[in-house]
């Protein structure tokens, strides 16, 4: 038990990236052996790229069957179009779903490309519930405790799918993936606190020492918008599997 108190999220500790990335795989893994028709919630960024890989490694042995399974991505940046090699729409094809028997159909990323944004949130939210919600969701956690795009502020505990700016530190953070930081967008609709709430069963990814404060945080700080990650210690299903880097400064 930590000094601090108990914490409410299941934390499990891995070695490095590599061990993350297998014990995350591994327990998404068993949520499609379970039930193959399930809703998987999917992030993008650095962090679960391991674990795709892993994934896609266990699907071509024969292990891991993803031909009844549909996904619903976190978030998607605002004015890209679906095939922008920056695109979370691309991220996703190159990443897992070229790898992997998923039928493209059955996946599903905001629209970017829709400038409307109330429209494409809206229409997000809607299909999201229709499909009853993911029965796992696949988190990683910003630096500043953000998850999705949901960004430190008073109201972002109490959203849906909505059209997010980013914080200068998110666009800082993101910057690495583009040639110029000028060339980061500065929106992004986003799958808000509320909609990953719904989800079942959730699952946070997080490595190396950048992580280390806000994987503290959203373990056991007080459950604040400053810190958006927190919401999680109300939720009944959360498992964090995180190297030990990103544990650093949890007392376990
Ligand atoms: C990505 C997402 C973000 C990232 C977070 C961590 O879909 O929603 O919340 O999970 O920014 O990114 P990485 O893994 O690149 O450190």
């Amino acid at each position: 038990m930590s000094m601090e108190g108990v914490c409410m999220l299941k934390i499990v500790r891995a070695r490095d990236y590599k061990d993350m990335s297998r014990k995350a795989a591994n327990i998404i893994s068993a949520q499609v052996i379970l039930k193959p028709d399930c809703v998987l919630g999917l992030a993008t960024g650095s962090t679960p790229i391991g674990t795709y890989q892993q994934l896609a490694e266990w699907n071509k042995k024969g292990d891991c069957d993803f031909s009844q399974v549909s996904t619903y991505n976190l978030d998607e940046y605002r004015g890209l179009s679906h095939d922008d090699p920056q695109s979370y729409h691309y991220f996703m094809k190159v990443n897992f779903f070229d790898h992997v028997n998923i039928d493209i159909a059955n996946t599903h990323v905001p629209d970017g490309a829709n400038p409307d944004a109330d429209a494409a949130c809206a229409e997000y939210d809607r299909i999201v519930a229709e499909a009853g919600y993911p029965d796992l969701q696949l988190l990683g956690i910003g630096n500043n405790g953000h998850i999705g795009f949901n960004e430190p502020d008073d109201h972002c505990f109490s959203k849906g799918t909505h059209c997010v700016d980013l914080t200068e530190s998110t666009i800082q953070a993101n910057s690495r993936l583009f040639d110029r930081i000028e060339d980061v967008p500065r929106q992004a609709y986003t799958m808000g606190v509320q909609t990953i709430m719904h989800a079942r069963t959730i699952l946070v990814v997080a490595n190396g020492p950048a992580k280390a404060q806000a994987v503290h945080d959203m373990c056991f700080g007080p459950v604040t918008p400053s810190c958006p990650a927190s919401i999680l210690q109300l939720h009944p299903n959360v498992t964090v599997v995180a190297d030990e880097e990103a544990l650093a400064l949890c007392e376990l």
